[in-house]
């Protein structure tokens, strides 16, 4: 058997990810160390196999609960656990710095303490700041100047990753991607919230003028391409991923509206996001030419599939937004 570590699997793309790889990998066996905050939610991963996946509920900032969970020698470690909402980060950034920055640092130690092979962090566009309309996408030699506190805490990671293969020789290696959608996303980033809000008849709150451009990729798409580079990656590179699928934020609703047949008058354009970054797009070429990488689901396809998975887990959604989730697993593991 061969051992991947994840963190963060019980998430939106860590539990994509820990599906993929169980269906693709019969050989894996996977330890998945997740806290529960609350974008963690164990339903996302009701329908794995049960023999070759341990869940450990833990946190990546406590060093004694990781040198516990991590195994021995482990072929992969696989970081996704993180916060992750740009609009908490400005309300609060201190958590932000704590699990992205403190955490990863964590993570880096005990795997090299265990000699765990491989080390993948999973990162995201936002490092590099926001483009003019004009430019073209980044590449993975882009300066790094993120804008928000959740993009700043990303970056630093990366550097303390980067820093680990200089100082250490540490085997590492980076993702970048850009925005994910698909089923199981927390229903506080754009397309999950529309969609959701649509279904009901809410009204869609839109940031400022609806301009902002984010360059979408669904989920299965960006799980393959961290599978790719976490087994076949240069050790100390960083690899973008994404799909080529810029888009407006309010095409992107107004597709949403159109998808579900709800009128345009649901839209509410409201008081922009402070420091709001404009424009993101990813150039992955190095992950094509090196590793063989190509999306397989171009954004309408994707965004119909999402919207039906969304039309037929009208429950799962709505524990979540009720906060009834969280009951699956204090039962598990008492109300902490
Ligand atoms: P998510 O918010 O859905 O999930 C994060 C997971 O991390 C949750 O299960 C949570 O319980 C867990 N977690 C948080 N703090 C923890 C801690 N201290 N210890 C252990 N577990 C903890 O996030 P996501 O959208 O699935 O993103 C996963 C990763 O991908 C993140 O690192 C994020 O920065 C990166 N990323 C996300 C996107 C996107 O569009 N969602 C794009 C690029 C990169
Ligand atoms: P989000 O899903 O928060 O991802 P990110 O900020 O990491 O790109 O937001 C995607 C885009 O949608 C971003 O430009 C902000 C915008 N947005 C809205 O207009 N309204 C909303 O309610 C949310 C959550 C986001």
């Amino acid at each position: 058997m061969t051992t991947y570590v994840v963190t963060g699997g019980a998430g939106f793309i860590g539990s994509n990810f820990v599906r993929l790889t169980l269906e693709s990998r019969p050989q894996v066996a996977m330890v998945d160390i997740d806290l529960l905050t609350y974008a963690g939610n164990l339903e996302n991963l009701a329908d794995v196999p049960r023999d070759r996946h341990t869940f450990i509920r833990a946190d990546i900032t406590d060093p004694e609960a990781m040198r516990r969970a991590i195994p021995e020698g482990a072929d992969l470690l696989i970081n996704f656990a993180a916060e992750t909402h740009v609009d908490r980060s400005i309300l609060g950034p201190l958590a932000f710095v704590r699990t992205n920055v403190l955490g990863t640092q964590v993570l880096l130690d005990v795997a090299r303490e265990k000699g765990v092979k491989r080390f993948i962090q999973i990162s995201t566009d936002e490092v590099y700041g926001s483009l003019e309309p004009d430019e073209p996408p980044f590449t993975e030699d882009w300066p790094l100047d993120p804008s928000s506190p959740y993009a700043a805490s990303k970056t630093s990671a990366d550097l303390l990753v980067l820093a680990s293969h200089h100082t250490y020789g540490q085997n590492v290696g980076i993702t970048r991607c850009s925005n994910n959608y698909g089923p199981y996303q927390f229903p506080e980033k754009l397309i999950p919230l529309m969609i959701s809000n649509a279904m009901e008849d809410k009204p869609l709150p839109v940031y400022g003028d609806g301009r902002q451009v984010r360059d979408w990729i669904f989920t299965d798409d960006h799980s393959r391409a961290i599978l790719a580079v976490a087994e076949n990656g240069q050790p100390g590179e960083v690899y973008n991923i994404g799909a080529r699928s810029e888009r407006y934020n309010i095409d992107v609703v107004r597709e949403i509206l159109r998808q579900l047949g709800k009128p345009e008058s649901l839209i509410q354009f409201v008081t922009d996001r402070p420091g709001h970054d404009r424009r993101y797009a990813m150039d992955p070429t190095r992950l094509s030419t090196e590793l063989g990488w190509h999306p397989a689901v171009d954004f309408e396809e994707g965004l119909g599939r999402t919207i039906l998975w969304y039309q037929q887990h009208v429950d799962w959604w709505q524990r979540v937004r009720d906060g009834s989730y969280r009951e699956f697993y204090d039962k598990w593991y008492g109300n902490r």
